[in-house]
């Protein structure tokens, strides 16, 4: 059973050859490389360095980034297969693969220069660098345009001040792209979206987060003193920084509603092989309707997850509006997976309170998916007010 209920799966999402590829060396890779020791990288709130470096090799670092550049030319379906594959298995791992490829890599193949195509594109879509999207503040989280880290227009460069906090990959990344307020007598328009190499002077990681999930995950508060970033390192015309956050999230949102189906998906699998081998009262605990109707409902609602999210991802491919769909996406699957985590850690009994058997780190884990990235209730705005536009 891979969880795939096949009716669904290889007849009416009309999967491509390539992307069922795409999903099975995803699928290997997280149960080969990352299974047998995410433990103890969760344990040890260890950062998967070797295993991220593997993973660029794979080209799963800039999957849709144009080969030109270093990326490896697929498609965001291809990238949502590979998403769920990962996210089953080690959230940690795919959180930064998502920051990777849908806010930092398509940022900049979107909007970035030629130069900046060049120079730091290439690095993070081949997987050399890693990259972070820094836009939370520690007064600017869900209220985005309220920025208070200042890019003051020196001429020929910008000088950065001012602190970001909860940032993905901040002490692994050596490229930081950075939203930050130029002019604040223009609002929301006013705000820049700057690129920042690790070296550069002025640049400190702060402490690292010590969090309830994805604890292989490399958190930290940032730093800005004085830092100065020159006048080519912005990415597109002043003041379109809050437009790009905002255009490079909802296409981060298809990754995180893939990574939430990812660890539905993956309680899913667990509790039904653990359903088959526990036996109570004489007959495997799937027998009792308790059970078999909890893994009823699990089975429902990731395939409906999964149908919006390659909806989303489609749209996208597509050319065409993915906003609303990515925003129901994230909303559905975040809440399903920290449901049906729940449920199999229920169905687990015991075993499921232990870290042995993976559910609990599901449950850990699942919970961030209704937070970062625009939490539920943010989607539920974006949602409600697209509704009501017209
Ligand atoms: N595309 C283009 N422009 C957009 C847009 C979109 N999808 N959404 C909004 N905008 C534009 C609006 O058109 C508006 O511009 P104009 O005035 O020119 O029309 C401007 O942005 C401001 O929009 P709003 O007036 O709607 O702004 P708002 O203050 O009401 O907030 C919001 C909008 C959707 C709530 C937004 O603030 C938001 O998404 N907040 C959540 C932020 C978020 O997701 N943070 C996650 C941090 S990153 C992270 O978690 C990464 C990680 O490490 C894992």
């Amino acid at each position: 059973m891979n969880g795939y209920p096949k009716a669904s799966q290889e007849m009416n999402l009309d999967l491509k050859e390539e992307h069922i590829a795409v999903r099975d060396a995803a699928r290997d890779f997280a149960q080969n490389v990352l299974k047998p020791t995410i433990i103890e990288r969760d344990n040890a709130q260890r950062f998967a360095t070797e295993e991220i470096r593997q993973l660029g090799e794979l080209g799963f670092m800039g999957m849709m980034v144009e080969e030109q550049y270093g990326g490896s030319g697929m498609d965001t379906v291809s990238y949502a297969l590979a998403m769920e594959e990962i996210s089953k298995i080690d959230a940690s791992v795919s959180v930064c693969m998502s920051v990777n490829n849908s806010l930092v890599c398509y940022g900049l193949q979107q909007y970035g220069s030629e130069f900046q195509k060049q120079k730091y594109l290439r690095p993070l879509a081949s997987g050399q660098k890693i990259g972070a999207f820094c836009l939370s503040e520690p007064e600017a989280g869900s209220d985005a345009t309220s920025q208070s880290t200042t890019a003051v227009d020196c001429g020929d460069h910008y000088l950065i001040n001012g602190t970001k906090n909860w940032i993905t990959n901040g002490n692994s990344a050596s490229i930081y792209l950075v939203i930050a307020q130029t002019n604040p007598e223009k609002g929301h328009k006013g705000i820049n979206a700057l690129i920042v190499e690790r070296d550069m002077p002025g640049f400190i990681v702060g402490a690292k987060e010590d969090k309830l999930g994805i604890r292989g995950s490399d958190t930290h508060t940032l730093m800005f003193q004085d830092v100065k970033v020159p006048k080519e390192n912005r990415i597109a015309e002043d003041g379109f920084g809050f437009k790009f956050a905002m255009k490079t999230l909802f296409g981060g949102r298809i990754g995180i509603a893939a990574q939430a189906l990812g660890i539905a998906s993956g309680a899913l699998e667990l509790s039904l092989a653990y359903s088959k081998e526990r036996a109570t009262f004489g007959k495997p605990i799937h027998q009792h309707q308790a059970i078999a109707f909890k893994l009823a409902d699990m089975a429902t609602q990731v395939e409906a997850a999964r149908l919006m999210v390659l909806k989303a991802a489609a749209l996208k491919d597509a050319g065409e509006d993915y906003d609303l769909a990515s925003s129901m996406a994230k909303l559905y699957a975040s809440d399903i997976a920290m449901r049906h985590t729940v449920e199999a850690v229920q169905i687990h009994g015991g075993y499921g309170f232990v870290k042995e058997y993976h559910v609990e780190r599901l449950m850990r884990d699942a919970k961030i998916t209704q937070i970062y990235e625009g939490t539920s209730e943010i989607q539920k705005i974006v949602i409600s007010r697209s509704l009501l536009k017209d």
